[in-house]
């Protein structure tokens, strides 16, 4: 799977003419799933324009409840409603900027997935938390946190974005080695057998994110426990994010 987070970015009108030239480009895309995620108020227009081609659909975001009056929030019903398949929880800016937790990304997944709506669930370090040497055992606890109460992993996707490799299109923020990056899915796929069991482990979707581009797309999903990515800057044009669908779509000849 290719997801692109398109963060707050792209009018209507812009998402538009984006999908207009990456459908053209990924018409002959198989065996990789691409998934676009644009702002709640560019959703109508994508998913109108995405009918009968090999794009799907999810959200950035979602209140865990199915209505009720709790004004500027959007349910997963709503997301249903309009077209998504997704919707991503827990990203490291809502963590950061909102002061998500993981307990609130678990109650965000659980609805989800009552309401039919598959989760892509980030966690990730913080450079602190790399700093000391507490990688695995924060990962460990984010997805122990995320997952409490589901019992069913069915269509459920992890991201791992390691907080400081999370570039927002600034070059000077290096992204994780492929060999790094594999440490760690290895280590989130063991967790994920520890809470659930070696199939449930082995089917999961691990995504990459912090900064998967055109130049390490590749390398990076040569390593056996990276399937695939969740892209940021780089998918917010169709030229830089077609090389990384094409590299995912390669990596499984
Ligand atoms: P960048 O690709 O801009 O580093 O962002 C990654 C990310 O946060 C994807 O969710």
């Amino acid at each position: 799977m290719i997801a692109a987070n398109w963060k707050m970015h792209m009018t209507s009108a812009e998402a538009g003419s984006y999908v207009t030239d990456l459908i053209k480009r990924v018409k002959d895309i198989s065996r990789t799933e691409i998934v676009l995620c644009p702002p709640f108020t560019a959703l109508g227009t994508v998913d109108q324009m995405i009918a009968h081609s090999n794009i799907k659909l999810g959200a950035q975001n979602m209140y865990p409840a199915e209505k009720g009056a709790i004004t500027g929030e959007i349910s997963p019903l709503m997301l249903k409603d309009i077209g998504c398949s997704y919707v991503i929880l827990g990203h490291s800016e809502r963590r950061s900027i909102f002061g998500e937790t993981d307990e609130d990304v678990n109650k965000k997944a659980r609805m989800a997935m009552e309401c039919r709506l598959l989760p892509i669930i980030c966690i990730g370090e913080t450079l602190e938390q790399k700093k000391a040497g507490d990688t695995e055992r924060v990962i460990a606890s984010q997805l122990k946190g995320c997952l409490t109460g589901i019992g069913d992993m069915e269509g459920v996707v992890i991201a791992y974005e390691p907080v400081w490799a999370i570039s927002g299109g600034d070059p000077d923020i290096k992204p994780a080695t492929p060999e790094e990056a594999q440490k760690i899915h290895s280590r989130i796929r063991s967790v994920i057998q520890e809470i659930y069991d070696k199939d449930t482990a082995e089917s999961v979707l691990i995504l990459y994110g912090g900064s998967m581009k055109p130049e390490n797309a590749a390398d990076l999903l040569a390593q056996p426990d990276i399937d695939g990515g969740l892209v940021g800057s780089a998918s917010l044009k169709p030229e830089s994010f077609e090389p990384i669908i094409t590299a995912a779509e390669k990596s499984q000849e």
